[in-house]
C-alpha cells in the first residue's frame, strides 16, 4: 500500500479516537503571539480534524478541551477558554449538526456560568439524533474526578459491594455507552496521560507526536492511523498464530 499517497488509508481504522490537544501556548509563543492566539488557532484546527474524522470513517472522537486542573491557569486564559466554548456553540453548532455530528459533554458542568451550562445542554440536546460522528467534548473533565463521581452515584443508588463490576463502573462514568478509545493521541511532545480517560484508556494505544496541536493536520492524523494499524493489540494476553488473543501472559 502506498502510504505516501494522501488518499490512502489503512484498512484497520479505530472506532474511537481521543485527543489531548496540547501545545497551543508554545505554538503562539514561537510566533510572538499571546497564548489565546494559540487556543484560537487550535480551535480552527479542530474544525479540520472533525472533517477528517468524518471522512476517515471514525465514529467517536473525544477531545480534552479543559481539564479540572486548568482552573489553575491565569483568570484571563480560563475566561478565554470558556469564551471559545461559547463561541463554538454560537457559531458552529448548525454546521456541526449539518455534518451529522452528535455533541456530548463529559465532565462536570456545575462550575460553569449558568448561561454557558444552558448552551452546552442545548447543543447536546439539539444534536442528539445525529450519528455520523459522536463528538465528546471533555470540558471541566478529570479522570479521577469522573471515578469519584461514579463511586458517589453508585453509593447513592444503593449498589451492593458484590454487584460492583468493571461493566457497572463503566456505566456510571461520563462516557456511559461510548466504547473505550482505541487510540489516544497527544500532541506537542509531552509524554503523559494527564488525568485523561484513565479508566477507559486502560488498553488504548497511545500515539505521541512533537507537532503542536494547531499544526496537527489531516495528514498527521493519517500518519497516526497508519501507526495504529501496525500495532498489535493484546489486551494483556498473547497473540497466538491460530487463535487470536488469549489471556495466558501479560
Ligand atoms: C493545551 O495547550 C490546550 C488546552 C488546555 C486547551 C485546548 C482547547 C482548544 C484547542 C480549544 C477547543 C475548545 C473547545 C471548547 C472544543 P497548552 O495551552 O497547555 O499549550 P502549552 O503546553 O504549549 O502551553
Amino acid at each position: 500500500m502506498d502510504q505516501t499517497d494522501p488518499a490512502t488509508l489503512p484498512e484497520k481504522i479505530p472506532t474511537h479516537i481521543a485527543i489531548i490537544m496540547d501545545g497551543n501556548g508554545r505554538w503562539a509563543l514561537a510566533r510572538g503571539l499571546p497564548r489565546m492566539a494559540g487556543h484560537r488557532a487550535g480551535t480552527e484546527n479542530l474544525r479540520r480534524i472533525i472533517e477528517a474524522c468524518i471522512e476517515f470513517g471514525i465514529q467517536y472522537l473525544t477531545l480534552y478541551a479543559f481539564s479540572t486542573e486548568n482552573w489553575g491557569r491565569p483568570l484571563e486564559e480560563v475566561q478565554g477558554l470558556m469564551g471559545i466554548l461559547e463561541n463554538v456553540i454560537d457559531r458552529e453548532l448548525q454546521q456541526l449538526y449539518d455534518q451529522g455530528v452528535q455533541l456530548r459533554h463529559i465532565g462536570r458542568l456545575d462550575r460553569l456560568k449558568p448561561a454557558l451550562r444552558r448552551k452546552v445542554l442545548y447543543a447536546v440536546d439539539y444534536t442528539r439524533n445525529n450519528d455520523r460522528l459522536i463528538l465528546n467534548v471533555a470540558f471541566n473533565y478529570g479522570g479521577r474526578d469522573e471515578i469519584v463521581c461514579a463511586v458517589q452515584r453508585l453509593i447513592q443508588d444503593g449498589v451492593k459491594a458484590e454487584e460492583v463490576t468493571d461493566q457497572l463502573i463503566s456505566r456510571y462514568l461520563f462516557t456511559a455507552g461510548v466504547p473505550d478509545p482505541d487510540l489516544i493521541i497527544r500532541t506537542s511532545g509531552e509524554l503523559r496521560g494527564s488525568n485523561f480517560l484513565i479508566w477507559q484508556g486502560a488498553y488504548s494505544e497511545w500515539y505521541f507526536t512533537p507537532t503542536y496541536w494547531p499544526d496537527f493536520d489531516k495528514e498527521e492524523l493519517r500518519k497516526a492511523l497508519f501507526e495504529y494499524s501496525r500495532r498489535e493489540r493484546r489486551y494483556g494476553g498473547v497473540i497466538s498464530k491460530d487463535k487470536g488473543p488469549s489471556s495466558h501472559a501479560g
